[in-house]
């Protein structure tokens, strides 16, 4: 399938996305939510990728869900298709996927962001759900994941507000991991994503079902879950590589299958 609505380019073992509705500061239409779920997908599945980086343009990651697309839609559509549910598949995605955002990522932006497993963010980054200015509210999971992320004050703020973080409010809240100068982002994040992508596939893949564990389940129920994992990564042969190359004071050759 040809992308229309994104770009997608393989450096070595990471994907790169690019959201490319530059005359709709890549406003999340249906269109793009098919492509950039299915670029994800497929991806997940090849395991020559071992990371994906999703980004937008210099001024923005996106603007939200497309609102002209859904401006006359009924609740009969908005219900009877599942609005917005196909991005659980985004979410089953088990590479690690980081999201490198300059510019604005509001609505269905931040939430898309959200959804990634690390947020990067270049220094001209503005995140926010400003969706109750338009008389409704967030819909792609921003209510719960921007409470879960950065606390109830401030996610309560936001979406009763649409007030705007900058970057480094956004760093020191905990929703992004680190703040970048814009022109150096895309290379940050990517040398980020190649250190993923070097790693053992199937471990990162472990790692990252567990760290998301915390955000779905108990402290006890995540803590055991972390352990069993623990245990059972002793049954791969990268776990052997990579304490044998710590012992014998060498580089790993991690299998990434
Ligand atoms: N949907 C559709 N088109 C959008 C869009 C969106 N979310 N955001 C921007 N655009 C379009 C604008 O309509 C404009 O198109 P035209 O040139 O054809 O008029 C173009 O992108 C450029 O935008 P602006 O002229 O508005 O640019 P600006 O620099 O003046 O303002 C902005 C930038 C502050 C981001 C402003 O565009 C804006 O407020 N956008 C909407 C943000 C928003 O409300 N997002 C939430 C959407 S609803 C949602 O996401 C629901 C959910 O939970 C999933």
């Amino acid at each position: 399938m040809g992308f229309e609505t994104i770009l997608t380019d393989t450096r070595g073992r990471v994907l790169l996305v690019t959201l490319n509705r530059p005359q709709a500061l890549n406003a999340i239409n249906r269109q793009l939510a098919t492509e950039v779920i299915e670029a994800v997908t497929r991806a997940d599945t090849d395991p020559g990728i071992g990371c994906i980086v999703l980004t937008g343009s210099p001024r923005a990651f996106a603007a939200g869900a497309d609102i002209k697309e859904m401006q006359a839609a009924t609740y009969a559509e908005m219900y009877g298709g599942d609005h917005f549910a196909a991005w659980d598949r985004f979410i089953a995605v088990r590479t690690p996927i980081l999201a490198a955002v300059a510019g604005y990522a509001l609505g269905g932006g931040c939430e898309l962001a959200m959804m990634c497993d690390v947020i990067l963010a270049a220094d001209t980054a503005m995140f926010g759900q400003p969706e109750i200015k338009l008389g409704v509210m967030p819909g792609m999971g921003g209510s719960q994941r921007l409470a879960r992320f950065v606390g109830k004050a401030k996610a309560m703020e936001m979406c009763l507000t649409g007030r705007m973080m900058d970057a480094g409010e956004a760093e020191r809240a905990g929703l992004v991991s680190r703040v970048i100068p814009a022109d150096q982002l895309l290379d940050e994040a990517l040398k980020t994503a190649e250190t993923i992508a070097s790693m053992s596939l199937p471990i990162a893949m472990m790692t990252k079902e567990a760290v998301n564990r915390a955000y779905e389940t108990t402290l006890t129920e995540g803590v055991r879950f972390e352990r069993r994992v623990f245990h059972a990564m002793f049954a791969t042969e990268d776990q052997k590589e990579g304490m044998a190359a710590f012992v014998e004071k060498r580089p790993p050759r991690f299998s990434h299958r």
